[in-house]
């Protein structure tokens, strides 16, 4: 009887911390997974637009200062097309090392070539640029700008798929030519 008692006793001393530990095996194998993911998604920030290579690192952390990198999507240039931007984005203040504009200068040369894909900024083109990329009519074009000042400007092609009245699968067709974010640089503060 006592030793019955007993041995109840020493169970549950010994069930309560192993279950203790169970638990937080279970709690601690999923975090590492999270942070993974955490880890993860912090590398790859969002602008899958830009392939993953050499010097996109350099690219994010130095030519998204003063505006959004999208801005280099509407232009494929060949190299001396993007030395010459890289120049003339030093002269409006960029900073890094040579060696940071040399990574920068092959990355875009490689990614980003001259290409006869005209590409428009949907959030600054007017309705005639609008109307001729995505082969809509004029009324069509009005009717996304609209739309566009109402939502204050289109961060994504689903955005832009939420326009009353819109052709989705033109939008779909066109969608490399269209460049999201702000053309212009934002109002230095
Ligand atoms: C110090 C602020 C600043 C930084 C940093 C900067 N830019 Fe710019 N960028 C500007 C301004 C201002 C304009 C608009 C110039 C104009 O309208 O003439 C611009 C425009 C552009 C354009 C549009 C085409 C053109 O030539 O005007 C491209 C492409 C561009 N930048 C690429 C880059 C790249 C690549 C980097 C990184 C090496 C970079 N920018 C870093 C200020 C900057």
């Amino acid at each position: 009887m006592v030793f019955w008692l007993k041995s109840r006793q020493i169970a549950s001393w010994i069930l309560v911390p192993l279950l203790v530990a169970a638990w937080s095996l279970g709690m601690r194998a999923r975090t590492p997974v999270e942070a993974g993911q955490n880890a993860a998604s912090q590398k790859q920030p969002d602008h899958p637009e830009f392939p993953p290579g050499d010097g996109r690192e350099a690219v994010m952390r130095l030519c998204v200062k003063c505006h959004s990198p999208n801005i280099i999507l509407a232009s494929g240039q060949d190299r001396k097309g993007w030395e010459n931007t890289i120049t003339k984005m030093v002269h409006l203040g960029a900073t890094g090392t040579d060696e940071d504009f040399t990574d920068i200068a092959d990355y875009l040369t490689a990614n980003f070539p001259v290409s006869s894909v005209k590409k428009i900024f949907v959030n600054s083109a007017t309705d005639k640029q609008i109307a001729e990329v995505l082969e809509i009519s004029i009324d069509d074009a009005k009717a996304l700008i609209a739309y566009r000042e109402k939502i204050k400007g289109f961060k994504s092609l689903e955005d832009m798929k939420q326009a009353p009245g819109v052709d989705v699968k033109k939008i779909d067709a066109k969608k490399d030519c269209l460049v999201f974010g702000n053309a212009a640089p934002p109002p230095s503060t």
